[in-house]
């Protein structure tokens, strides 16, 4: 059983089973008497999310997956919206850095935002990977530019084309075609002159968010575990990006995927570049969502 009531703690509220995504424990009530109990039927579609735990007032529920570890008492914080939305419209993509090394305590304390990033299925299955040696960074950046240049090839040919249709499928062809190699272009004949590194953006430090490829929603929780640590990064004064050329390059190349060490049923969906900033932005750039409205 992932989940057990101790019930002499236990005072048969009923909340653990009001906030389970799934209502697995049950208040049940035998001879007058109410108790709390995990349902025999629903007992195995617990996403072990914790929530049971989190919001018993009494303390009486473990779950299995948590076991030796301490549940933090929450606490009244001073951050509120006025703080947070400012914070949140100044946050910026830093593409410049400063070539100065980030300390692996700073990206630790930026990595632990990440550990508490929401997830799909209520489990952490996101691994981490954070490369801050120059040399890993080269090799790698090398290996990612041979297979854009590749790929560019591969485009420009018809026959090459249609099997990238047929396997990326079209919404991944066109931005390809239309968004990524357009820059890349410029970015692979750079990088041939010495001029920059613009895939990695000369970054000293690179973090990789990965997830288990059969994970139902691995992908977002890889992106969302990146932004809480962008927005960690953020109150430090470190500078990231996010980057989407470098996971297809980590998924595809083997030598890559050996350098990193990446087990064969995982992928990276994510990737942060990270350093101090070169340069601060001084405004903030006026942007809105497509469209706000309510259906009635
Ligand atoms: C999912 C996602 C992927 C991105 N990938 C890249 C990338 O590969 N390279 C890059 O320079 N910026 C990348 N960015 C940063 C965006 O280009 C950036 O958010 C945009 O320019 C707006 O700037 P801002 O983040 O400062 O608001 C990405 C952003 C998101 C949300």
């Amino acid at each position: 059983m992932t989940v057990s009531i101790n019930q002499e703690l236990c005072r048969a509220c009923g909340v653990c089973g009001h906030v389970c995504p799934r209502h697995i424990p049950e208040v049940v009530e035998t001879g007058g008497m109410k108790a709390t109990v995990i349902s025999s039927q629903r007992s195995s579609l617990c996403m072990e999310c914790g929530h049971c735990a989190a919001v018993c007032p009494s303390c009486a529920i473990e779950v299995k997956c948590f076991s030796g570890r301490e549940f933090d008492p929450v606490q009244e914080l001073e951050m509120d919206g006025d703080r947070l939305l400012p914070f949140m419209r100044q946050r910026r993509s830093v593409r410049r850095y400063r070539e100065n090394p980030v300390p692996r305590e700073i990206i630790n304390r930026i990595i632990n935002a990440a550990h508490c990033s929401p997830t799909g299925t209520g489990r952490m299955t996101t691994g981490v990977i954070v490369i801050d040696d120059r040399k890993s960074l080269a090799t790698l950046s090398e290996l990612a530019y041979r297979m854009y240049e590749g790929l560019g090839k591969s485009l420009n040919n018809p026959v090459a084309r249609l099997f990238i249709k047929r396997r990326a499928g079209e919404k991944r062809l066109r931005a390809l075609q239309d968004f990524v190699m357009p820059g890349m272009h410029w970015y692979i004949r750079w990088y041939k002159e010495g001029k920059s590194n613009e895939i990695l953006r000369d970054c000293p430090a690179l973090v990789l968010f990965h997830s288990p490829v059969y994970e139902p929603v691995g992908e977002q929780n890889c992106l969302l575990a990146a932004f809480h640590a962008i927005m960690m990064a953020q109150t430090m004064d470190i500078g990231t990006c996010f980057n989407d050329l470098i996971p297809p390059a980590c998924n595809r190349v083997p030598e890559i995927r050996k350098l990193l060490g990446l087990d064969d049923d995982r992928e990276v969906y994510a990737s942060i570049t990270m350093g101090y900033p070169k340069y601060h932005f001084r405004r903030i750039v006026p942007r809105d969502l497509a469209e706000v409205r309510y259906l009635t």
